[in-house]
């Protein structure tokens, strides 16, 4: 397994996919995440968006080019929260854990701090069924969150939740992205997200996708809340959408 080098921990260098039935979902994707970047990617349904992070975390192999990242460097939330649900909050926070044969006891201290990490302290004990969708997704966090992964990847993981919700696990993410010193690389829908959680965002066209635009997220952080009603943002969010509405074409 190939390991990128110095601050870059996670590289696509011309990354193309084909399916076994010929549908072409990338092509020539390069780019790379370096430590403290939050890289987010928006573009079409089925322009390829999942399929490279399913490439970056190994559950697809690409056809051309080369993806390069430390395969136990990486933390994933998906769009579901996919947790377990025989399992409590605690049990499945502790999964990843287990894969990994962390001990026992070392696995309940990494679960503990995890679960008051993302807010669900007082929740060890409660099913998947007794939590609403944000909490789930909060669950899902932690769970990654226990290996204390250098890349995070993110695929729509607030896309079912109501809008105040996304926007308060938006601040939740930045706040461990700022204090756990991940790097991101995120997917997401909705531009108001994609620019107010990242210091980059690429525009992917449709599919094959190829990336088509790449913007520099200008803003420091800690982001307030009202930066997403400040007449940048606004202009941002404007041009990506321009590019965005290009890229459907
Ligand atoms: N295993 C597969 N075999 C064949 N085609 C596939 C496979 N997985 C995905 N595809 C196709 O590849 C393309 C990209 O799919 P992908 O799920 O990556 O899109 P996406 O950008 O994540 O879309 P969305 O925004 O709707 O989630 C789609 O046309 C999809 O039908
Ligand atoms: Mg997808």
């Amino acid at each position: 397994m190939n390991s990128p080098s110095n601050s870059t921990l996670l590289d696509f260098a011309q990354v193309s996919m084909t399916f076994e039935d010929g549908t072409r979902a990338l092509e020539d994707i390069s780019f790379s995440v370096k430590a403290g970047e939050f890289v987010t990617v928006v573009g079409p349904s089925g322009c390829g968006k999942s399929t490279l992070l399913r490439i970056a975390s190994h559950l697809e192999h690409n056809t051309g080019g080369v993806c390069t990242v430390d395969r136990d460097s990486i933390g994933y939330v998906f769009q579901d929260a996919t947790l377990l649900p025989w399992r409590t909050v605690e049990r499945n926070v502790e999964l990843v854990a287990e894969l990994h044969k962390v001990g026992k006891a070392e696995r309940a201290r990494r679960s503990a701090e995890a679960i008051e990490l993302v807010g669900l302290k007082g929740f060890e004990t409660k099913y998947p069924r007794q939590l609403s969708g944000g909490m789930r997704m909060r669950a899902s966090l932690a769970r990654s969150l226990v290996m204390k992964p250098k890349v995070f990847l993110f695929d729509e993981p607030f896309g079912a939740l109501d809008e105040i919700t996304r926007e308060r696990l938006n601040g939740e993410v930045l706040n461990l992205f700022e204090h756990e010193g991940f790097a991101g690389l995120f997917i997401t829908h909705s531009i108001t997200e994609a620019v107010y959680m990242s210091t980059r965002v690429l525009v992917m066209s449709a599919r094959p996708g190829k990336i088509v635009q790449e913007f520099n997220i200008p803003f420091a952080y800690p982001r307030s809340h009202d930066l997403r009603y400040s007449p940048e943002f606004a202009e941002l969010c404007g041009e990506i959408s321009h590019a965005l509405r290009g890229a459907h074409q």
